[in-house]
This record gives C-alpha cells, sequence and structure tokens, in this order.
C-alpha cells in the first residue's frame, strides 16, 4: 500500500467456470491503495463495476491508464460519472465488451445496467444535447466495440475534453448517425466505423477542427452523403490528413466531398467500394501520398486519368503511391496503353504491379503477362480488326451484286414503275401547238380478252358519240390506256 508502482497486470484472471464477475467498490478500492500508474483488468468476465469505488481509491490521482477491454462490461452511468474523479487518467481502454459470456447467468435484466437504457433513448429522441463529462486529462478513448446498442446517435457535447486526441467508437452499431459532437476540440483521431450513417447530420463531425484522422469503415456513407452536394459533411477540415472510407459501397461521390483537404490529405483509403472509374480529381491535391482503390470495379484507366497522375507525381514531386490490386481489370485492344502505363510509370503501385486481369482469349492472366505479351494482344485486335472490316466489305458488295442482278432481271418492271410513278407526280400538260397537227385524240393498247370491250363499246363511245379518233393496238398483256 502507498507504493509507487508503475502497472499492475490483472489480466485473465477469470475463473475457469463459465460465470460473470461485478468488481467490487471494494476491490477498487484496494487497487486505489496502491498509487499505480497503470491498471490491466482485460479479459476478466467483469459484466459490471460497483459504483462508489473510484470514490473510495486512496490514491486515484496516481491512474494514469485503465484497461478494462474484453469484459463484457454494460456502460454504467454511474461508473462514467465517477470516472471523472481520476484527474489523471489519460488512457482509458473500455473496448471490445462480449455479451457472450453473461447471456443469462447472472444478470437477466441487462436493460438496467445499460448507460443509455430505453428510458434514456427515449429521452433523448428529441435529439437534445447529452452532455458527457471526462476526467480532463484524458487523451485516448477506445470504446470500440463496446456494446451491441441499438440506439440511434445523440447530439453529444463532451466537457473537460480539451485533451482528448483519440476516440475510437468504431464497431457501435449505432443504427443512425443524427447528432453531432460538441467539445472535441483537439480530437486528432476519430473512428466510427461500423455506424449505420444512411441517415446522416452532415455536421456531425463538423466541430472538430484538429481533426487529422477520420475512419469510418462499413458507414453506408454512400447511402448518407448522396445528397451531400455541397459537401458539408468534411467541409471546414482543413486539418484532416488520412480518410478512410472503405466498405461503404461508393458507385460515385461528389466531387466536392474534399475540397477543404486539397491542401491538408496525405493518405485517401477508398478501397473496398464499388467504383467503376478513377474519379479522383487528383490534380487538385497538393499532398496526397497514398491512394487505395483495392477492390474496387476498375477495368482500366483511361488515357486522362494516366496523364493526370503522372502531371501531378511530377509537378508536385510527389512519390505517389497508387494501390489497385483486386480489380476488375481487363488486358485487351482497349486497355492495351493502361497496361503498358502499369509497367512504366514512375507512380509506385502495389502487388510488383502484377495484378490480375482477364485476357483477350476471357482466360485470367496477369498485367505482367499481358504487357510481355503487347505484341500478341495488338495483332490479335489489329487482326479482329482487319476481320471486322473484311467481312463488312464483302457484305457490302454481295448485297450490290444481288441488288444489280435483281435490278437487272425485272428492269422492265422497275422502268414502268417509274414510268407510273413519275405519271402520279406530273400533272397532265397538254401538248403545245394546234391540235389539228394530230391525228387521233387517243392511243388505246389493249390485250386479247378486252378485244371485244375496246373495238365495240369503247371505240363506238368515244368515235361515234364524242367524235373522237382513236388509234387501237393490240399487247399480250392487260389494258391500259394512256391518253
Ligand atoms: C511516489 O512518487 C511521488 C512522485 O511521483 C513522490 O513524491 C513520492 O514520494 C513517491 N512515494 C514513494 C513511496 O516512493
Ligand atoms: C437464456 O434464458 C432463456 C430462458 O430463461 C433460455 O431459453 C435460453 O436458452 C438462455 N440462453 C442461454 C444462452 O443460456
Ligand atoms: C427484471 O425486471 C423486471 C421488471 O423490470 C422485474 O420484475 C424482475 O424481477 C427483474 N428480474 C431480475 C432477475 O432482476
Ligand atoms: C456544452 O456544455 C458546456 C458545459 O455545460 C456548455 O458551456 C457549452 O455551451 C455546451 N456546448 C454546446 C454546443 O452545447
Ligand atoms: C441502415 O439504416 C437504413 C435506414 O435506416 C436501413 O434501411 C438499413 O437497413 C440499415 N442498414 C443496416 C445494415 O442496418
Ligand atoms: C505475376 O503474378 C503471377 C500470378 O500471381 C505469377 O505467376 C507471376 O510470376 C508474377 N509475375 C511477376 C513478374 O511477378
Amino acid at each position: 500500500m502507498d507504493r509507487n508502482v508503475t502497472s499492475i497486470d490483472f489480466s485473465n484472471h477469470f475463473r475457469t467456470i463459465p460465470a460473470a464477475d461485478v468488481l467490487l467498490a471494494s476491490q477498487f478500492a484496494m487497487i486505489g491503495a496502491v498509487c499505480v500508474k497503470e491498471v490491466d483488468l482485460t479479459r476478466n468476465q467483469y459484466i459490471s463495476i460497483q459504483s462508489g469505488g473510484i470514490n473510495l481509491m486512496k490514491h486515484k490521482n496516481c491512474l494514469e491508464k485503465l484497461i478494462l477491454k474484453e469484459n463484457s462490461i454494460w456502460g454504467d452511468r454511474s461508473l462514467a460519472i465517477e470516472m471523472v474523479k481520476l484527474v489523471n487518467l489519460r488512457w482509458l481502454d473500455i473496448s471490445n465488451q462480449a455479451t457472450l459470456h453473461v447471456k443469462n447467468k447472472t444478470n437477466k435484466n441487462k436493460t438496467d445496467v445499460r448507460r443509455l437504457d430505453k428510458t434514456d433513448t427515449n429521452y433523448f429522441s428529441d435529439r437534445l444535447t447529452f452532455v458527457f463529462q471526462l476526467p480532463h486529462n484524458l487523451q485516448y478513448i477506445d470504446a470500440s466495440y463496446f456494446g451491441g446498442r441499438k440506439t440511434g446517435l445523440i447530439n453529444i457535447n463532451f466537457t473537460n475534453a480539451g485533451k482528448l486526441d483519440f476516440l475510437n467508437l468504431a464497431g457501435n452499431k449505432f443504427v443512425d448517425c443524427l447528432g453531432h459532437f460538441h467539445g472535441l476540440s483537439h480530437l486528432q483521431t476519430l473512428d466510427i466505423s461500423d455506424f449505420n450513417c444512411s441517415d446522416l447530420d452532415l455536421k456531425m463531425i463538423s466541430f472538430m477542427p484538429y481533426l487529422k484522422t477520420l475512419i469510418s469503415r462499413r458507414t453506408h456513407l454512400n447511402v448518407g452523403l448522396q445528397n451531400d452536394v455541397k459537401g458539408e459533411f468534411l467541409k471546414q477540415l482543413f486539418g484532416l490528413k488520412l480518410i478512410d472510407f472503405s466498405e461503404n459501397e461508393f458507385v460515385t461521390f461528389n466531387k466536392h466531398m474534399f475540397v477543404s483537404q486539397y491542401r491538408s490529405l496525405i493518405s485517401l483509403d477508398l478501397s473496398k467500394n464499388i467504383f467503376s472509374k478513377f474519379l479522383i480529381p487528383i490534380s487538385k491535391f497538393s499532398t496526397l501520398k497514398k491512394l487505395s482503390l483495392v477492390q474496387n470495379r476498375i477495368a482500366f484507366l483511361q488515357k486522362s486519368d494516366m496523364n493526370q497522375l503522372e502531371n501531378y507525381q511530377r509537378d508536385k514531386h510527389i512519390n505517389f503511391e497508387l494501390l489497385l490490386n483486386d480489380n476488375n481489370f481487363v488486358c485487351n485492344f482497349d486497355s492495351i496503353d493502361f497496361v503498358r502505363w502499369l509497367q512504366e510509370t514512375k507512380v509506385t503501385l502495389d502487388n510488383n504491379r502484377n495484378y490480375s486481369c482477364v485476357y483477350i482469349d476471357n482466360s485470367k492472366k496477369t498485367t505482367v503477362y499481358a504487357y510481355t505479351h503487347l505484341d500478341f494482344i495488338e495483332s490479335k485486335c489489329l487482326s479482329k480488326i482487319w476481320l471486322t472490316i473484311s467481312i463488312i466489305v464483302v457484305v457490302v458488295f454481295l448485297l450490290l451484286c444481288t441488288a444489280s442482278s435483281l435490278a437487272y432481271k425485272y428492269r422492265i418492271t422497275l422502268h414502268f414503275w417509274y414510268l407510273h410513278i413519275r405519271r402520279k407526280y406530273r400533272h397532265y400538260t397538254a401538248l403545245g401547238g394546234d391540235s389539228k397537227e394530230y391525228k387521233y385524240n387517243a392511243f388505246v393498247a389493249y390485250c386479247n380478252e378486252d378485244e371485244e370491250w375496246v373495238c365495240g363499246s369503247l371505240v363506238n363511245y368515244l368515235e361515234k358519240t364524242n367524235g373522237y379518233a382513236i388509234e387501237i393496238l393490240q399487247l399480250g398483256g392487260s389494258l391500259w390506256i394512256i391518253s
């Protein structure tokens, strides 16, 4: 007691029978009887810490680092309030609280010990601000995988958080992101992975002026940000150096998204999304060194993308690193420039520049293989082009031949139709000069079957009744009258 001790390791001291324990206030008081800087209580199957223990610690000012990870503690609000008394606490790890060991055994009414139990949720559902006081020297909080509460986020005003620079909330499956954080005025690293940010308050992280690292994996940001056309979400976060937006199902994103980070961003992780194109306006950045597009669905980079990357690397004197493994690359005629670029660019690439790709014969090959067979791809594709051209020429030629032979065969019919059509569209014009110049008024050509009618009734009618002179001529076909 009363000695100065750097560290006490109580980890893994759970009973062998599957059971759960409560860390009693008296036990905590015993720990506090030593001036210990670091206490490790990892993996003890604790489900709760009895309140009052911290108050009873004689040397509570000594404690700087408290590790409670891998227990089954359901956050207890009184514990959070008490913790404020650990005035020199810098490091708090309450991550990975499993529910597995507890289950039914000791605590059937878990809701009773949740920090945000049912009544709390209802209370805060109108998005009031929840004030959360921290020990004022706290710099590091790892509360990742803390618990599986199915609640939404609320507005949280952290007080005394002026020294907090690391906050890990990953793995806590908040069902929405309709809340924002206040008071984290010096936070540098924030991890909100696994929140469901389909519903997103665009001001969620806006009040963290010193934020340098933002990790937001599996947060459905593709949905949450789809209406953020003005790029509100990351606006004013001028210090962000590292952004991890992997596994967010992005197909595309708003081009204003990173406007505030053009002069600060160093590393951007967009792996495991579903980009099929290279959409990063790389030339706008001035410090970006690393971009990951691993596990997306890019077939190949366009000429303009490659030029952009080359220019960026050259003009900004940055040794740029681009990670491209596991995309849907193709190695065919369209991607020849890309395959060549992969081997020849000065941009640093991953996987030894050797990516799998779908080859011209649809087999799986690698881009290195394709590069060594560029001539083959080219010739194959050129021959394909020639083949296509030849086929087109032959087909056109055959069509022309058929058409002209048909035209020849039916030339008389065609000529007739031509005349017929011409007649249709050219109106009747009177013959010029004196009509006495002509011997006949009309000429009738007819066929055998119509002889009787033409020579009988018609000629009779026209010549006898109307006084016209008619010339008639017998033909083999049907009767036509040309007036
Ligand atoms: C413990 O350390 C403090 C300073 O950190 C010192 O004042 C005190 O004398 C030490 N106590 C013992 C028992 O060594
Ligand atoms: C929890 O308790 C219920 C009833 O009290 C029981 O049906 C269930 O099997 C228990 N689960 C476990 C994991 O022990
Ligand atoms: C659980 O809570 C209910 C009502 O809140 C209560 O009636 C019951 O006794 C509690 N059970 C235990 C084991 O604490
Ligand atoms: C946060 O809480 C502190 C102390 O209660 C208060 O001074 C401050 O105005 C609050 N900030 C916001 C944004 O609510
Ligand atoms: C996330 O939230 C949206 C909207 O509330 C919901 O439709 C979706 O199913 C949620 N996704 C998951 C994985 O819970
Ligand atoms: C490229 O990868 C393939 C398959 O992974 C491998 O067989 C080949 O040796 C690699 N080539 C180089 C140059 O690394």
